[in-house]
C-alpha cells in the first residue's frame, strides 16, 4: 500500500521504516530539508538500536523515501499517518498545534479518498477536530482513524514489528479494514474500537503503567523506613499473575517524552470533563518527589553537598536511547546543583543532547572519567554499561567510595564487600 508518514521523530521514523520493512511503499514527510536529505542518504538523527540499518535496507530496496514535498506525498498515498509531537503545555494539556498543522497541510493537497491515521498521542476528540480541519478545505470523502502507538524507545523496532496489540479506532468498516490491511503482516491481536476509545486506550495504558511505577516507589519509601527490600517485595507481588512483575521497578521515578505528559494530559482531560482524577494527581506528586529521594540519600552520605564533587552516571531518561525529555537524571543533576554540588556526568549516547539543556555540568568521555576524584557517584539511568563497570577500578578512582544507585542496578552485597558506602532505593 502507498503510505505517507508525517513526522520523522522517534515514532514517525520507526513506524515509517517498519511499514516499509513489512512491504509497503512509504514516503516520510518532514519540514526540514537538510534532515530529509540526510535521511535519504541513510543517516539517522536519533539513537534507536537497529533503526539505521533498517532505514538503509529499505532505502536500498526502494520502499522508503524521505521528502519535504507535501503535495506529491499526499497525492500519491491512500493512507496518511500523522506522527508529530504532542508535548505538554505549561498547564499540563497536550499541545496539539503540530497535529493541527499537519491536518491543515494534508487538507491543502487532498484530491481523492484517503484515510488519515493518527499515531500521535492525543486527547479524546482530536480525531474529530482533525476531520473538521480537513473539511474546511476538502469536501470529498475521507476518514480519520486513531491508531495509537505503544512502542518503547530503546526497543522501538522490535516493539513495532512484534507488538502486544494493534489498536484501530475507526468510525466505519471501510477505514478500519484499510488500516487492518496495513498491519496485515504483523501477527498480533488487532483490536478495532471506535475513534474515541482508541484515543483513550493510549492515555489509560500509559497512566496505568505510571501508576504502577509510583506505587512501587511508594512501597520502596516504606521499605526504607521498615527495613524491607523492595526488590523482594516487588518480586513477591509480581508472582501473582493478576499483578505481574513488569513495571514494578523502584527508582528515581518515570520520565521521558510520554509518561509525564500523558499522565498530566489525562488528568487535564478528566478535569475539563468535570471529573477530579485524584489518583493521577497523586501519581504525579509521588513521581516528582522521587527525584528528591536520591538527593536525600546523597546528603545522608555526604552531609552538605556544597562544593562536593559528584559523578552522575546517565543522562537519558532510560537506557538504550539518547532521549533526554523529562529525564529523571537531568532533574536529579539540577537538584544536586541547587544544593551546591559540582557535577560531572556521563552517558553512552545522550551527552550531546544533554549539553543543550544543562548548565555548569562537566560532561565526561567515559564512566570512569565521571567517577574520577568524585566523593559520590549517583546512578541515574539503567544502562547495562554501568552494571558492567569494573567497580574495583571505580573505587580506586574515587576520592571517597560512595554510591547512590537511583536505579537499583547493582548488587548491594558485592558493592559493600568492595568497600563502597552504597545506598539504593528501598533496600
Ligand atoms: N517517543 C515515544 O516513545 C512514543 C511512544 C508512543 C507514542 N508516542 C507519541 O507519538 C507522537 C510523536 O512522538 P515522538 O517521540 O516521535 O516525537 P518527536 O518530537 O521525536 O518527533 C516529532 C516529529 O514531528 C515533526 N513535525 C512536527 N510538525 C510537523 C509537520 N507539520 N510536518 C512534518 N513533520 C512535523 C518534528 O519535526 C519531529 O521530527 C507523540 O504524540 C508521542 O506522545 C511517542
Amino acid at each position: 500500500m502507498k503510505i505517507t508518514m508525517i513526522g520523522v521523530g522517534y515514532v514517525g521514523l520507526v513506524t515509517g521504516t517498519c511499514l516499509a520493512e513489512i512491504g509497503h511503499q512509504v514516503v516520510c514527510l518532514n519540514t526540514d530539508k537538510k534532515k530529509s536529505a540526510r535521511l535519504q542518504k541513510g543517516k539517522v538523527h536519533i539513537y534507536e538500536p537497529g533503526l539505521d540499518k533498517l532505514v538503509q535496507k529499505n532505502l536500498k530496496a526502494g520502499r522508503l523515501r524521505f521528502t519535504t514535498d507535501y503535495a506529491a506525498a499526499i497525492r500519491d498515498s491512500l493512507i496518511v499517518f500523522i506522527a508529530v509531537g504532542t508535548p505538554s503545555r505549561p498547564d499540563g494539556q497536550a499541545e496539539l498545534k503540530y497535529v493541527f498543522q499537519a491536518a491543515e497541510s494534508i487538507s491543502q493537497h487532498m484530491i481523492d479518498y484517503k484515510v488519515i491515521v493518527n499515531k500521535s498521542t492525543v486527547p479524546v476528540g482530536t480525531g474529530e477536530k482533525v476531520k473538521e480541519i480537513i473539511q474546511r478545505k476538502y469536501s470529498g470523502r475521507f476518514d480519520v482513524v486513531s491508531c495509537p502507538e505503544f512502542l518503547r524507545e530503546g526497543s522501538a523496532v522490535t516493539d513495532f514489528l512484534r507488538p502486544d496489540r494493534v489498536v484501530i479506532g475507526a468510525n466505519n468498516k471501510k477505514s478500519a479494514n484499510l488500516v487492518l490491511d496495513v498491519f496485515k503482516p504483523i501477527r498480533t491481536k488487532k483490536l478495532v474500537t471506535n475513534l474515541k476509545s482508541a484515543e483513550l486506550i493510549k492515555y489509560a495504558s500509559n497512566a496505568f503503567l505510571a501508576t504502577k511505577i509510583s506505587f512501587i516507589n511508594e512501597i520502596s519509601n516504606i521499605c526504607d523506613l521498615v527495613g524491607a527490600d523492595v526488590e523482594e517485595v516487588a518480586y513477591g507481588m509480581g508472582l501473582d499473575k493478576r499483578i505481574g512483575t513488569s513495571f514494578l521497578k523502584a527508582g528515581v521515578g518515570y520520565g521521558g517524552s510520554c509518561f509525564p505528559k500523558d499522565v498530566s494530559a489525562l488528568e487535564q482531560i478528566a478535569g475539563f470533563n468535570g471529573y477530579d482524577f485524584k489518583l493521577l494527581k497523586a501519581v504525579i506528586r509521588v513521581n516528582n518527589n522521587q527525584r528528591s529521594v536520591v538527593v536525600k540519600k546523597a546528603k545522608k552520605l555526604l552531609g552538605s553537598l556544597r562544593g562536593k564533587r559528584i559523578g552522575v552516571l546517565g543522562l537519558a531518561f532510560k537506557n538504550n536511547t539518547d532521549d533526554i525529555r523529562e529525564s529523571a537524571a537531568i532533574d536529579v543533576i539540577r537538584l544536586l546543583q541547587k544544593e551546591g554540588a559540582r557535577v560531572t556526568a556521563y552517558d553512552p549516547v545522550a551527552s550531546k543532547r544533554a549539553k543543550e539543556v544543562l548548565r555548569r555540568v562537566k560532561l565526561a568521555g567515559s564512566a570512569y572519567q565521571a567517577c574520577q576524584d568524585a566523593e559520590l557517584v549517583v546512578i541515574a539511568t539503567e544502562w547495562q554499561e554501568f552494571q558492567k563497570l569494573d567497580w574495583r577500578k571505580v573505587k580506586n578512582l574515587m576520592r571517597v567510595p560512595q554510591v547512590v544507585d537511583g536505579r537499583n542496578i547493582l548488587d548491594q552485597n558485592t558493592m559493600r564487600k568492595l568497600g563502597f558506602h552504597y545506598l539504593s532505593i528501598g533496600r
